[in-house]
This record gives structure tokens, sequence and C-alpha cells, in this order.
């Protein structure tokens, strides 16, 4: 593992074990325009056009820099719509790094969730988890199921050196069982990379005691490995009895502890698709007929060839330290620096990109104002860098109406792998504590335009007063001439 050397200086700083052969030209538009552009989107950052974004931090999903491999597999692309031999490529990387016979294809990380929630929850049921994403949620809940999370105490502290924030409480998982029934337990879901906390990991020891636990009760564990390759790396950057496996060793660690296995592709991968593997041929016919009616045939399942076969390399590309390395490696300098400036921010830091306290950030906020959607918009304002929102406005509101305050306001500045060069990331360092300077000046969100389902993809709100004319004010009083 190559990419953190130490300079002169003493510094440890991350470096790209990767060269620049393609570049894209960025935008960085006037203060007053980002306003407007910001305005136009509702104050919602998944509504802005990129073209008015400078760093686009959204998400990593779909947005990783692809290696020069995977571009040059999508010219061998072969395109049949049964039985193509770029499917029979991507079999074969999937039987090769997850260990599993069989697999389904299907279009994204969500449509796998679709089928898997369709099959295996007759109208009822609790799904414990270590914690929730947003479209397994919604999967879940259509399904006619109900989610229960079952993280450890550690696992929403702000500021914390537990190294596995990820691990699903144990104790909690077998007084469930015991409460609801184990045949109201359709699976056990485990999230590798625990996206809406942080990005944080689960390890291996805490995957054998739920294992154990399923065991002992007859149930199945379903396992996301989106975020996989980041797990990985922790667990061998922090887990002593993993700490000279490599990376595929870990990888076949966890998977042989699940009985299905699903991804999206826009992350785990670096190109765009999705699947559900499995060892087992029953659990695979329960799944298989569903492929064909919702996603496409068994060999393309909704995904083009070109990006099957980049799926195919980009798998195999998990497998390098290097490759794994850069995107945790980045998120943790932009951290440390943060918080060593005493900037709220999760910690320690996790493999998706950077999270900001919104409430210790904007304490003044209230909850109901969503001060993670508040503070994303206001730093859109101020840099031309997108986060997104993880906190009150990406939970939907409850059966009578009313909003569910989230346990954690975060703001998300994602570090799609590859993307951005250590200049980018200090920009997002000094404009991140500029606004924690002036924090004072911003002030809060409200919907007036508020889909019920998912709101916070394209839910439309306003400031509640004229904060971002005065933020504006102060920044340019700053930075007379930058923009
Ligand atoms: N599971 C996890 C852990 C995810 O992070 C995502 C997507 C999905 C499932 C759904 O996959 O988007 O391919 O349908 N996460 C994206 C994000 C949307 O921005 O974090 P998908």
């Amino acid at each position: 593992m190559a990419a953190r050397v130490q300079f002169a200086s003493g510094e440890y700083v991350p470096l790209e074990m990767h060269k620049v052969r393609v570049v894209q030209k960025l935008n960085l538009l006037p203060v007053e325009e980002r306003l407007k552009a910001v305005e136009g989107a509702g104050y919602n950052t998944f509504l802005l056009q990129n073209r008015d974004v400078f760093l686009d931090m959204l998400t990593d999903s779909g947005t990783n820099a692809m290696s020069d491999q995977q571009i040059a597999s999508m010219m061998v692309a072969d395109d049949a719509y049964a039985g193509s031999a770029s499917y029979a490529r991507l079999y074969e990387a999937i039987v090769e790094i997850f260990g599993t016979e069989y697999f389904l294809p299907a279009h994204q990380g969500r449509a796998a969730e679709h089928i898997i929630s369709q099959v295996f929850i007759p109208r009822s049921g609790v799904v414990p988890m270590n914690f929730h994403f947003t479209t397994t949620k919604a999967h879940i809940e259509l399904a006619g199921g109900q989610i229960a999370e079952l993280f450890t105490d550690e696992a929403l502290k702000i500021k914390s050196d537990f190294p596995f924030k990820g691990n699903l409480d144990i104790a909690k998982l077998k007084a469930l069982i015991a409460k609801v029934g184990k045949q109201n337990v359709p699976y056990v879901r485990m999230e590798a990379g625990t996206n809406l906390i942080g990005g944080q990991p689960f390890s291996i020891a805490n995957m054998r005691d739920v294992r154990k636990v399923c065991d002992d009760h007859g149930l199945l564990i379903v396992l996301d490995v989106s975020l996989i390759a980041e797990n990985v790396y922790f667990i061998k950057t922090r887990e002593e009895e993993f700490k000279d496996a490599d990376v595929k060793t870990i990888i076949r660690a966890m998977c042989d502890l699940a009985d299905i296995i699903y991804f999206s592709a826009r992350k785990v991968c670096c190109a765009r698709g999705g699947g559900i593997a499995t060892r087992s041929k029953e659990l695979y016919l329960k799944m298989r007929d569903l492929v064909p009616l919702f996603e496409g045939f068994l060999t393309y399942g909704g995904m083009s060839v070109r990006e099957i076969e980049a799926m195919a390399v980009g798998l195999r590309e998990t497998l390098d330290m290097d490759m794994i390395s850069q995107s945790p490696q980045f998120i943790k300098y932009l951290v440390d620096q943060l918080d060593a400036g005493g900037v709220p921010v999760v910690t320690p830091a996790g493999g998706l990109g950077c999270h900001l306290d919104a409430m210790g950030f904007l304490p003044h906020v209230p909850q109901l104002q969503y001060p993670a959607g508040a503070l994303g918009t206001a730093l859109f304002i101020i840099s031309g860098i997108r986060g997104m929102e993880r906190g009150t406005i990406s939970m939907d509101r409850d059966a009578d109406g009313n909003d569910v305050p989230s346990e954690v306001e975060l703001l998300r500045l994602a570090m799609p792998r590859r993307v951005f060069t250590l200049s980018q990331v200090k920009y997002v360092e000094d404009r991140v504590k500029w606004l924690y300077a002036n924090r004072e000046l911003v002030g809060g969100l409200e919907f007036y335009d508020e889909p019920k389902v998912l709101r916070f993809f394209v839910g439309r709100l306003r400031p509640t007063g004229d904060w971002p004319q005065k933020l504006i004010a102060k920044f340019r009083q700053d930075f007379p001439n930058g923009v």
C-alpha cells in the first residue's frame, strides 16, 4: 500500500498512484451566480445543474474515474440480447471475487434491493440491519416489511475513535428475534461501509457473531457489498487478524458469511450497474424469474454490455490495494485537517466521504429547519462544492405526516474514487473552514414542494429569511476579487 508518503517536513500526505490522462473542464462561477443557481434548484443540491458546480461531491455513485483498462474493455463489448460474451466475463469475475456460483444482473443497486425485498418479504416482517440505506428502506417498506436498525452505541457518536462503527449490536439482534419471532425475520441485512453513518466499516469478528446468531435461528444474511472495497481497506488496516491478509482473502471472508450478496456497481466497480450473487441454487431460483420481468434478460439485466465489461474489470481492480486505498486516504486527509481546525466532522474518517456534523456546525438552526440541507446549500453558495444532505430531509414523513428527525444531521462530501487532486481537497478544507468561522450567518430551510417518497431527490425548499444574501455580503467582504 503506497498511497501515503511522509514528506521531508514530517507531514503524511496521500499520493495518487495513478496519472490523469483524460480531463474534464470545470467551471467556478462567481458567488452571485451560484446563489441564482441554488435558488433555481429549490435549495436542493440534487436539482443543481452540473455545469454550475465546481467540485461535485454529491456522491461517489457512477462518478468514479474509470481506469484505462476499463475504457479499453468497453471497446470489445459483445452486443447480444442473450448469451453475450461480456456477461460471461462479468460472471467469471463475480465467481472469482465473491466465490458465488450464481449471479443475477440488475441495472443498479436498488433494482437488486427491489428483487430481494419482493421475493423474501412476505408482505410483513422486520429486517434487522446495521443501518439502513434510503433505497433499501424504501424497498423493504414497499414490500410490506419494516426495518430495525441495530447499531452499536458508538455508531452515532460524531467524535469517536471506534474502528468499527458499522458493527451490528449482537445483544440487540438476539433481543429482536426473541421479541418478534424468527418466523417474522425474513433476513438480516449487513451493509459494508455503512453509508448513512459516514461510510463506516464493520469487522469480520462482528459478522461472524451475526452469522452465529443467524445459524442458531435458521436466518439468512443479505450482505450489501456496494462499499466493500473501503470496508476491506479498514479491516486490513484496523482488524489485527487480517493485517497481513490480501484483499481477496478479506473479501472472501466477508462474502462466505453471507447467503445473498448484492451491490451497486456504480460504487464498487467504478462503472454503472448492479447485481445479486449467491452460492445457493435454491435462493437463486427464487429470485431468477423477477430479473427478466423487471430488469432485462438474464445476461444483461438492464445494463449496456459496455458497462458490463467495465464492471468486470472494475471488480478485479478492487483487489489492488493501491486502488482501494486512494479514496479512504484522501478522506482521512480532509477529515484530519478539518478536525484539527475544530470543525465538527465525523471521526474516525470513513470510506465514502467527509461527513460534516450539521447539528454541531449550525447549533442555532432547529432540526426541523434541516441544518444539513442548509449547510449543503450554504457551502455550495460560498464555494461551488456540491454535497449531499443526509439528515431529516432524507427521511420521509411518518404516516401522520410528521417530520421524522434523523438521528444524525450530516452533510456528506463524497470523494469519488480517483477524481480529485490534493489541491482541490485543500480548497474544500479552506472553504469549509471559512464557512465554519461564519456559521452564525447560516439559517434554515423549509419545504414548499414536497414529494411523499424519497423527497430528498426532487423536493424544493426555500430559506427561512434572507440569510443567503447576508452570507454572500460577508464572502464579498473577505474575498473582494475572488469567486
Ligand atoms: N446500497 C448502498 C450501500 C448504497 O450506497 C446505494 C447507493 C445503494 C445500495 C443503491 O444503489 O444507487 O445503484 O441504486 N448509494 C448512492 C449514494 C445513491 O449516493 O450513496 P444504486
